[in-house]
């Protein structure tokens, strides 16, 4: 009996003595993997306590201390003292960490049970690691405790108040059943100026800041986007900044600007060499008509190739000498309700054939390098034609004024929930959904970043379809659906 209490005591003591040194342990090496550790503070004190043991400063401190028994004179000890003594910032250091992770726990634990994260047999997700992987983002680990990882995301709302936290991304890791929260103690910042670099890769565009990455997207994974959010949110400000990028970077991308709000937002672009502009449903309608001829033709094209898409021809080594241009063409409609809504500004079946238009780019235009970028404030079934909402795969949302507006376009209520920042926007991609600053590029810059205008450079082809138009248009009676007390928009 009294055996076995000595084995107890024995095995306590050891698991005691392993916790103390492997809970420092692992937070140094998170420190030291994650460069957090702040090596100059405890470097300073490692040499503070090394000049100290050389000159035998803490003999003489023991000596008049009532405790000198203690100075370990054997060599093997004072070997362990002198190691001791100078990674000692280095200890204290990993055991305050471990102490706030603890404390965290705790209130991880709180927050858990209020977001429902507990499973009936009173299961909950357990802190793995939390550990800063830059200057203002830190990675929390959890084990997932046997919930999906919709489940996190679904809560992470309530998790974020409870710690007052801001959780940039939710990942998983099915093989280790662990579920990571990338967050941050501090809100995204309210502005980010928009800069060449924050996008290099062809076809590739930026989206937005998070607190922890710059995100950006790629026409070639995602296609055709849909830009909401209610008035004065930064759509047209974010397509200012999508279509520059995307034409500084590929200089035989051409994009179609169809603005349908009295020409304000795209005449920044006019006579420009890869912009046309279209300033009125009647001539847009009959753009789209020539883009309908463009679909077929390149459909035939790449048929004749034996190519599935475009990417396919562009690699191909042997191009044929009458090829027709299949350069990547961008149609951007800044706000879609003017077009999808028949009215006074254009017959019923005209507008009903440019749906049809819109609804094959979007349904086809990927594999011929046809994209469709639509901005909108109604996202609802009556303003955006649902063929050409449910092809459009980024999508991103400004803040919206109601629940209904969020869900139409979202799926939830997360934009109505954005803070009142221009540019803050919610970003789906798939699945996965992230709350991002977008760019701000000032209009001014422009001319530095595309050139400036040349006023021969009008295609013939626009000028075509404009002259056919330009009686249409003058009688033509558009009236924006947007908010004119807005001036900025
Ligand atoms: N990313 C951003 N960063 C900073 N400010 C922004 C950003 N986006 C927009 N803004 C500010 O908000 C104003 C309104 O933006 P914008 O015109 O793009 O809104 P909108 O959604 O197109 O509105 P509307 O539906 O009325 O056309 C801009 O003039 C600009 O001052
Ligand atoms: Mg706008």
């Amino acid at each position: 009996m009294q055996n076995s209490n000595g084995f107890d005591k024995a095995a306590i003591i050891i698991d005691t003595l392993f916790k103390f040194i492997s809970i420092p342990s692992k937070e140094i090496f998170y420190g030291i993997k994650s460069r957090t550790i702040p090596w100059t503070f405890c470097s300073a004190w490692a040499g503070i306590f090394c000049l100290i043991l050389f000159f035998k400063i803490d003999h003489y401190f023991f000596q008049y201390l009532p405790f000198r028994k203690l100075y370990p004179y054997h060599p093997i000890l004072y070997k362990i003292y002198c190691f001791s003594l100078v990674t000692c910032s280095f200890w204290l250091w990993s055991l305050n960490q471990a102490r706030l992770k603890k404390q965290k726990l705790s209130t991880l634990t709180a927050a858990f049970k209020s977001a429902g994260l507990v499973s009936k047999i009173g299961r909950l997700p357990n802190l793995v690691s939390d550990y800063p992987i830059d200057g203002t983002t830190r990675k929390m680990r959890l084990t997932n405790a046997g919930f999906p990882v919709t489940s996190f995301k679904d809560q992470s709302r309530f998790v974020e108040s409870e710690l007052g936290i801001f959780i940039d991304e939710v990942r998983e890791d099915r093989e280790t059943r662990t579920v990571d929260y990338i967050y941050s103690h501090f809100p995204i910042p309210s502005e980010i100026i928009y800069s060449p670099d924050l996008a290099s890769k062809t076809y590739e565009f930026p989206v937005g800041q998070t607190r922890a990455n710059t995100i950006t997207a790629n026409l070639k994974s995602c296609p055709h986007l849909l830009v909401a959010g209610q008035t004065g949110g930064g759509k047209s400000t974010f397509l200012r900044q999508v279509i520059v990028h995307l034409a500084i970077q590929n200089k035989n991308t051409h994009f179609l600007l169809i603005d349908l709000k009295g020409g304000l937002e795209f005449s920044l672009f006019e006579n420009r060499k890869q912009f046309e502009v279209v300033p009125s449903v009647k001539v847009a309608i009959a753009h789209l008509n020539k883009i309908e001829t463009k679909i077929n033709q390149r459909l035939e094209f790449l048929k004749a190739q034996d190519c599935k898409d475009v990417d396919a021809y562009y690699s191909k080594a042997n191009k044929p000498k009458d090829a027709i241009d299949l350069n990547r063409f961008v149609v951007v409609i800044d706000e879609a309700a003017e077009m999808f809504l028949a009215g006074h500004h254009a017959k019923a079946n005209e507008v009903q054939q440019a749906r049809g238009v819109l609804s094959k780019i979007a349904r086809q235009g990927r594999a011929l390098g046809i994209h469709l970028i639509v901005a909108t404030q109604r996202p609802d079934v009556k303003s955006l034609d649902p063929q050409v909402k449910a092809n459009l795969v980024g999508v991103i949302c400004f803040q919206m004024m109601n629940d209904a507006s969020s869900i139409a376009v979202l799926g939830n209520g997360r934009a109505t929930d954005l803070p009142k920042v221009p540019g803050r926007a919610i970003w789906k991609n798939g699945a996965d959904m992230i709350e991002v600053q977008t760019p701000y590029l000032a209009p001014e810059l422009l001319d530095s970043l595309i050139g400036k205008p040349d006023n021969t450079s009008k295609s013939k082809e626009a000028a075509d379809v404009d002259s056919k138009h330009s009686n249409e248009e003058v009688t033509a009676d558009i009236e924006p659906l947007h908010d004119s007390s807005n001036p900025k928009g």
